[in-house]
């Protein structure tokens, strides 16, 4: 419940900035930034823990109408990773920084880091305990994401994670690869993933559901399409939110949680 109304709430961020003339881009960006402060969910603050007791962020932000995008991964704490990422983004210079690079990229533009105390919960400690002790698997609910269209019909996807429980140390998933866990594109649609992301790199899964917009499959229909070729080829599941030019969206899901919300003009609507 307090996932989905971490969904609800960033929606509702998002919806009010939409409606103040902000874009997509903006709005994404916000509903992230919301989401990766709740720390139950896997981003941000809660953030999933490396097999050394670390954490490495993963973000990504992408929006429409030039192809701009912005990526960090194997970030050090910083409190909103999505933020950094938006700051590549508006820079241009590259599109994804790691590790080190991507920290010293963080306080040369003026973000402070976060204290490792500040950002790693104990629940993320007593996960990696189990996963290490092999009481559990390494299934971690709550990579974040959000798609957006402004007015303008500009569209953007945003993602951030914390990773896999136990990952080894500079182990990257799908989320700031553009085209795995992340696109957006005016012309198609704007997607974001959550799941395991070797599966989603390996399958190029964002890009897959962009092929599917491209055949005119509605954005539920396409984000199951892809599922599915997940499910089939690899017997991976997730989750994909679209959103598409029509102002239509949509998500689907093979994983049994995954909370989301929406908002359209000014109704904010959570789901379970
Ligand atoms: N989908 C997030 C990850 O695997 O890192």
């Amino acid at each position: 419940v307090a996932r989905g109304e971490a969904c609800a709430r960033a929606a509702d961020e998002g919806r009010l900035l939409l409606g103040a003339g902000a874009s997509a881009l903006d709005a994404v960006q916000r509903a992230v930034e919301v989401l990766e402060d709740e720390p139950l969910l896997n981003a941000g603050t809660g953030g999933a823990l490396t097999e050394d007791g670390t954490l490495e962020l993963d973000a990504a932000i992408m929006e429409g109408a030039q192809l701009r995008a912005g990526a960090v991964c194997a970030l050090p704490p910083f409190r909103h990773p999505i933020t950094i990422a938006r700051a590549v983004l508006e820079e241009g210079r590259h599109v994804l920084y790691a590790g080190e690079g991507a920290a010293g990229f963080a306080r040369a533009a003026g973000f402070a880091p976060a204290r490792p105390d500040e950002m790693i919960t104990q629940a993320a400690r007593a996960h990696l305990a189990n996963v290490v002790a092999r009481r559990v698997p390494p299934r971690d609910r709550g990579t974040v994401g959000a798609v957006a269209r402004d007015g303008q019909g500009r569209l953007a996807a945003a993602t951030s994670t914390g990773g896999i429980t136990g990952q080894r140390p500079g182990r990257v998933g799908d989320s700031p690869i553009l085209g795995a866990g992340t696109y957006a594109d005016d012309a198609w649609g704007a997607i974001s993933c959550t799941g395991h992301g070797e599966g989603f790199m390996r399958m190029t899964l964002a890009a897959r559901v962009l092929a599917e917009l491209q055949a005119g499959r509605a954005p539920d229909t396409a984000a199951m399409q892809a599922l599915l070729a997940l499910e089939q080829r690899l017997h991976m599941r997730g989750g994909i939110i679209v959103a598409a030019p029509d102002g239509t969206f949509g998500w689907a899901r093979t994983a049994p949680h995954m909370p989301c919300a929406w908002a359209i003009d000014d109704r904010a609507v959570g789901l379970p």
